[in-house]
């Protein structure tokens, strides 16, 4: 029997989530969910930090993401899915946590430094924004949290959220957080459909979970492959060609895999029969999802009080991490 790990990891309701998420983070919380207390939190805080003008699209898309957990089979019977603003221990740990924290250390987290570069904030950023990965680490901190399942951008917030805990325990004199370790994919980040690094809603190169099988077929048979490849005889490259990175992803013989890559970098293997085989694999994958995903968006109500009850089981954890954290700073009046 493993030790009994807590696990935490949450997403911003922005958009529905795509198939870089499951790949990044989803697939390993369907297997954390046997094995460990865990909690999912949909981070409508987090997501009004470059929202804060379009509160009706994180308030919508709390649902869009609470339906794509359940459709790919986070069950609530295991996984505690809460969400965030309804968590104020979250907001007042945060308050803590920036006493702890350099604003120069804050600028010069790499994710964050990249979001404000993409984002084009400058000198303009809120402080809001820039303090996000302290929120993070209340997110995470708040449920004593050891492990979070996450994507390889999120690793300097996990760096950031252990050195809050460090300075918290040592200057308080407690062992209130613990700290927490990062668990990244074994495949690489999925790149968008145009090959860029990235799979996002901006950039429109994303496969959602609730992509539609036309929608599905039109962005695979549509997608970006080695440019120099333009007869089916000449060698084409595998390095760089996202259809064989989605193939990595999520078909499961390896070996078929192997054979077509071997063949593809010889020459004589045409787009096209690679593309078909990954919208097999695809069509496969998301068919249940989205039929179930159908289903559920039938009853929002049902969905809604998934994530009411999940909130309640975790204001109780929040609050005895909350006494426990006042304890330790001498706020405890009594009263
Ligand atoms: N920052 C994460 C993302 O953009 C979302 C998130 C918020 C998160 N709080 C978290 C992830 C706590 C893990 C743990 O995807």
């Amino acid at each position: 029997m493993d030790r009994m790990r807590i696990v935490l990891t949450g997403d911003r309701p922005t958009g529905p989530l795509h198939i870089g998420h499951y790949a990044g983070s989803l697939a390993n919380r369907l297997l954390l969910q046997d094995r460990y207390k865990q909690y999912v939190m949909i981070a409508d805080v987090q997501a009004l930090t470059d929202n804060y003008e379009n509160p009706q699209k994180v308030r919508e898309n709390v649902v869009e993401v609470a339906l794509d957990y359940l459709a790919v089979g986070i069950d609530p019977a295991k996984t505690t899915i809460f969400i965030q603003s309804l968590i104020p221990e979250i907001a007042e740990l945060t308050i803590f946590y920036l006493n702890l924290v350099t604003v120069n250390r804050l600028r010069r987290n790499p994710t964050v430094k990249t979001e404000i570069n993409q984002k084009g904030y400058g000198e303009n950023v809120t402080a809001g924004f820039l303090m996000y990965p302290v929120s993070q680490a209340a997110d995470i901190t708040v449920v004593r949290a050891d492990c979070v399942p996450v994507g390889e951008d999120q690793l300097p917030m996990i760096e950031q959220t252990n050195e809050i805990v460090r300075t918290f325990n040592r200057i308080y004199r407690t062992d209130a957080l613990v700290e927490a370790e990062a668990l990244i994919p074994k495949v690489a980040r999925l790149p968008g459909t145009d090959g860029k690094a990235k799979m996002s809603k901006s950039l429109g190169n994303a496969i959602y979970l609730s992509d539609s099988a036309e929608v599905v077929k039109q962005k695979i048979m549509n997608m970006y492959t080695d440019p120099n490849h333009l007869r089916v005889t000449d060698p084409g490259k595998v390095e760089g060609n996202p259809v064989f990175d989605y193939l990595d992803a999520f078909d499961a013989d390896v070996k078929t895999v192997q054979e077509m890559k071997d063949h593809y970098q010889q020459g004589g293997l045409g787009d096209m029969v690679v593309k078909k085989r990954l919208l097999e694999i695809m069509q496969a994958f998301l068919e249940p999802i989205r039929s179930r995903r159908a289903l559920l968006s039938q009853d929002k109500k049902a969905v809604m009080d998934v994530l009411k009850k999940g909130t309640l089981q975790t204001r109780e954890v929040a609050q005895q991490t909350m006494s426990r954290v006042k304890n330790a700073m001498h706020l405890d009046y009594g009263f």
